[in-house]
């Protein structure tokens, strides 16, 4: 014990960050696990002013803490970090975003200064922002995507154009109409951002719906416990093929983390594969899957967003689920391009913003 604190040795000599244990320039740990000696123990502590000076046994290193990152970061003082879970990012219907994703013009958000900052902030906690004018320019998604993170190239390319072809590999590539689903379920990792450019909208139809699935697996597990379980601990595969291309990833249709918060959504209908169980789970299983399906149905859940030209979209596909109604392909018209990106750099590039005061 550190007088009120209880703070195991082991821990704090771990902690240590002085410049014998922690570079001064990186802050990147010098000393390896396998030097920390499982003996440790505190031989005499003193309190400094605001800090309190620690001497370890047996290796006689001596540290100093400051008490207010003790009493902050002590043992059972903190969660694991996860900010992607429901815990950091409140579930959304769509009346809690006044039926509109948050919004932000190009030109602001290109800008270092506030605007950019809170628009990205806000598309880090709702997992959506619809970014305005942008230049109707082929190939200006990767300049969005890249004003914040890095591209993620997949099987589809830097960009996929999303539009009606007389071939298509894809559904995305036709008329009809795609129920809701998070992207690319079948890679692992799943990208982690979608955006969606506007080069021309349709003359009828394919209007855009965001779905929070962090909402949707909330409502699951108050509505049917016994289904979120099931969803949660049953792995699916998915899978994708075309003439260059194999692939498959399985995971549960939602993820929690340790503490048991919803932290993923995984679902296509599209890609899925029937369920590798035992028979006597099968039934439970359908029953499960169902129930979620139904719930992503709910209008209220349904946030409409209709692209016009230069209009993008941008959201977690980790998270929302997205939907297009059909319309009309006969002219070939709308015309959509579309990107991806990792979320771990947004959640950089917002960290950095936040640090800097905006
Ligand atoms: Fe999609």
């Amino acid at each position: 014990m550190l007088g009120e604190l209880d703070v195991p040795a082991l821990w704090l000599r771990d902690a240590c960050s002085c410049s014998e244990c922690r570079d001064d320039f990186s802050g990147q740990r010098l000393r390896g696990l396998l030097t920390l000696d499982a003996q440790t123990s505190i031989a005499s502590w003193r309190d400094d002013g605001d800090d309190i000076e620690v001497t370890f046994t047996p290796d006689r290193h001596v540290s100093r803490f400051s008490r207010s990152w003790l009493t902050a970061n002590a043992p059972g003082r903190t969660g694991v970090f996860d900010d992607r879970s429901e815990r950091h990012r409140p579930p959304w219907h769509a009346a809690d975003l006044d039926g509109r994703p948050p919004e932000v013009g190009w030109d602001e958000l290109r800008n270092d200064a506030p605007p950019r900052t809170a628009a990205l902030a806000a598309l880090m906690r709702t997992g959506v922002l619809l970014v305005r004018d942008v230049p109707v320019e082929r190939g200006t998604v990767l300049t969005v995507a890249r004003s914040f993170g890095h591209v993620r190239t997949t099987n589809y390319g830097d960009l996929f154009d999303v539009r009606v072809e007389p071939r298509p590999v894809n559904l995305a590539f036709t008329a009809r109409a795609i129920a809701p689903h998070t992207d690319n379920p079948y890679r692992d990792p799943v990208p982690g951002i979608q955006l969606l450019h506007c080069l021309q909208s349709s003359s009828g139809g394919g209007e855009n719906v965001l779905i929070d699935g962090f909402a949707a697996a909330a409502l699951l597990r108050d509505e049917d416990p016994h289904a979120f379980a099931t969803l949660t601990s049953t792995p699916r595969t998915f899978r994708y093929e075309d003439a260059t291309t194999w692939l498959r990833a399985s995971g549960p249709i939602i993820t929690v983390n340790t503490d048991g918060d919803v932290r993923a959504i995984r679902w296509n209908d599209r890609s899925i594969e029937p369920p590798a169980v035992a028979p006597q789970d099968i039934a439970e299983v359908y029953r499960a899957t169902r129930l979620f399906a139904t719930i992503l149905d709910r209008p209220e859940l349904h946030l409409h967003v209709t692209l016009g030209s230069g209009d993008c979209v941008i959201f977690d596909n980790t998270r929302i689920l997205h939907a297009r109604t059909a319309f009309d392909g006969g002219g070939g018209a709308r015309h959509l391009q579309g990107c991806y990106a990792d979320l771990d750099g947004l959640a950089s590039t917002v960290a950095v913003l936040e640090r800097r005061g905006g």
